[in-house]
């Protein structure tokens, strides 16, 4: 760092120690505010044990490069600075400066902030770098699917509110549509170009709780399809025309040039065609490993069209080839991962950041008619149950490959966002058979419009129908928005769904547990209460504890008779659950009034 950036950082430390006293050095606080230069907030991405990449925004509108000076301190007041540096920011860049803060020493809590030359501050941001050694305990929030026209996102403040080591975004951190909403969209209209998807993230990030998310711990997100297009595949989307919206890969790689900006990650680029790499692995110690995955433009092959289609080979494939969902650079690295190599075995836990359902979720469907509008809605049909090719039903033998590749070593936890709805799956199991070695844990939406939502039957009959279509399901809830905790230690995860009204972060209630050895059989088990916060850390807010809808629960007072519907019509529930999943990814973005 030079003399004039030091010179800056030493004159902004003592400001913001004016800040921290007067009590605006806290963004999760209610009113704090950032100053104007700063108003995208802070965050931080992809902690190593020694290491973290620093975020924020400034509003740069042209040359020359606006020189930023950051400090990372082991207190809040930032005295005790253990990296600083300085950093350049462009509208290359949309004007988001992106740092790596290295020479951090392992299991520690960190503050950062920017500065500019004249003197403007950022929020003060809080993170944390892993362990290298064992750990007792890790503790993570999963998140997925926060549409910002569809409400708020309570669920990020509640969670920003809670202690984890690490956030985990599983996808549709934005959505690329341009329909009207509770809350307009910017720009109005359905992002093709670099500019509009710039402009929707720099949207998103002025959100106050996202922001608090973003300033309190730190995240490694991975996006789905409506950070591009909805049901994006490597070669294209449903909705994307070529003779309007240009070419494939020039959007593909508009989405992940603004992704990088606002959501960066240790990520890279491809050196074919320059498509944003995002999958890879990070460290969460001794304990576990995060290998994060993209299900969505890297390797996935296009969803086969019809029953005849799915396990075959893609358009162009070799006779006995299979469609991909991961490809095989992809695969490779994920078989590796779950098996573990002499050069580097793996972890007690492989915790695998996923978007689509993992797990088969095959539902029968009366034959006829309404078989016919199932796979009107995009459903295949196949041999009288419905599966949805956008998910890994799409892609069996991928699936059977990771499956295998994991073995009977059990540890391996699969976190799922994207279908706007909590699950719990065990399995599915090796061919060997041994008992499940895997589990399935599924997010609910921070505010994208719950499935429930779109049933034209109550919530509770469906989850009653799809909890009796298979002994792997152990929780189902349709209705609620929020987050997922998990909690692991050497011998058991559990997984907890609290839930969040979209508009109303005081609303976070606990709302269902399962638990699993990490030994097979990896059994799900339900539990009664959260586990506490880890010691030492400050405590949330009490909450009210209110049990789930569980598939055995009866459904909400609303007019359903959950008997009739499931002995007689419990086909037909799932069914409009078939439909319903289908309409809320396929719809075609309206551009609003
Ligand atoms: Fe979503």
């Amino acid at each position: 760092m030079d003399d004039l950036g030091r010179r800056d950082l030493l004159k902004g430390a003592g400001a913001l120690v004016a800040l921290h006293a007067a009590g605006l050095s806290s963004p999760v606080a209610a009113g704090a505010a950032p100053d104007p230069a700063f108003a995208w907030g802070v965050a931080s991405f992809d902690p190593t044990a020694t290491s973290v990449l620093l975020w924020t925004r400034l509003a740069v509108s042209g040359s020359p490069p606006v020189e930023l000076s950051w400090t990372i301190a082991r207190d809040e007041a930032l005295t005790d600075v253990a990296a600083s540096g300085s950093v350049e920011v462009s509208p290359a860049t949309d004007g988001c400066a992106i740092v790596e803060a290295t020479g951090l020493s392992p299991d520690g809590t960190w503050w950062f902030a920017f500065i500019t030359e004249d003197g403007a501050r950022s929020p003060v941001g809080r993170t944390r770098t892993m362990r290298t050694a064992a750990v007792e305990r890790l503790r993570l929030g999963v998140v997925s699917c926060s549409r910002y026209a569809s409400g708020g996102f309570a669920a990020y403040r509640a969670l920003a509110e809670r202690e984890v080591d690490l956030v985990v975004h599983v996808g549709d951190y934005i959505y690329e549509d341009g329909k009207a909403g509770e809350r307009p969209h910017e720009p109005p209209e359905e992002l093709v170009a670099l500019d509009q998807y710039r402009a929707r993230y720099a949207q998103h990030r002025l959100d106050p709780d996202l922001q608090a998310l973003h300033a309190r711990h730190p995240m490694v997100a991975v996006w789905d399809d409506h950070e591009i297009a909805g049901n994006a595949w490597r070669g294209g989307a449903p909705g994307h025309d070529e003779a309007t919206d240009g070419p494939w890969i020039d959007r593909l790689r508009a989405a992940g040039q603004a992704y990088s900006e606002w959501v960066p990650g240790r990520t890279s680029r491809s050196s074919v065609d320059g498509r944003l790499q995002a999958w890879r692995t990070l460290s969460l110690g001794g304990l576990a490993e995060l290998v994060v995955l993209d299900t969505r433009s890297w390797g996935r092959d296009r969803q086969p069209a019809s029953a005849a289609e799915l396990g075959g080979p893609p358009e162009g494939g070799a006779p006995g080839s299979s469609r991909t969902i991961l490809g095989e650079d992809q695969m490779r690295f994920a078989t590796e991962r779950l098996a573990g190599t002499d050069r580097a075995p793996r972890p007690p836990w492989v915790l695998l950041a996923n978007q689509v359902m993992f797990h088969p979720l095959e539902v029968p469907v009366p034959v006829g008619s309404l078989a016919q509008a199932v796979e009107d809605e995009g459903f295949l049909v196949v041999d009288g149950k419905a599966v949805n090719p956008d998910q890994w039903d799409g892609y069996p033998q991928d699936r059977d490959r990771l499956v295998e590749a994991a073995g009977d070593q059990g540890g391996v936890v699969v976190l799922t966002g994207d279908v706007h709805s909590s699950w719990a799956w065990e399995g599915p199991t090796t061919a060997a058979g041994g008992g499940p070695a895997m589990v399935e844990l599924v997010t609910p939406s921070v505010s994208t419009e719950a499935l429930a939502d779109r049933l034209p039957v109550p919530a509770g009959a469906v989850e009653a129908a799809l909890s009796g279509l298979s002994d792997d399901l152990s929780h189902v809830e349709l209705s609620s928005h929020g987050y997922l905790l998990v909690d692991l230690d050497a011998d058991r995860v559990q997984g907890e769904w609290w839930y969040v009204d979209p508009d109303d972060a005081s609303s976070a209630r606990f709302g269902a547990a399962r638990s699993a050895p990490r030994a097979v059989p990896m059994r799900l088990t339900e539990v009664d209460e959260p586990l506490p916060e880890p010691q030492g850390r400050s405590a949330p807010t009490p909450t009210t504890s209110r049990k789930a809808a569980s598939p055995s629960s009866e459904p909400d007072d609303d007019g359903g008779d959950l008997p009739a519907l499931v002995a007689g019509a419990g086909a037909v529930a799932v069914t409009a659950l078939a439909g319903a999943t289908v309409a809320l990814r396929r719809r075609r973005p309206r551009p609003s009034p």
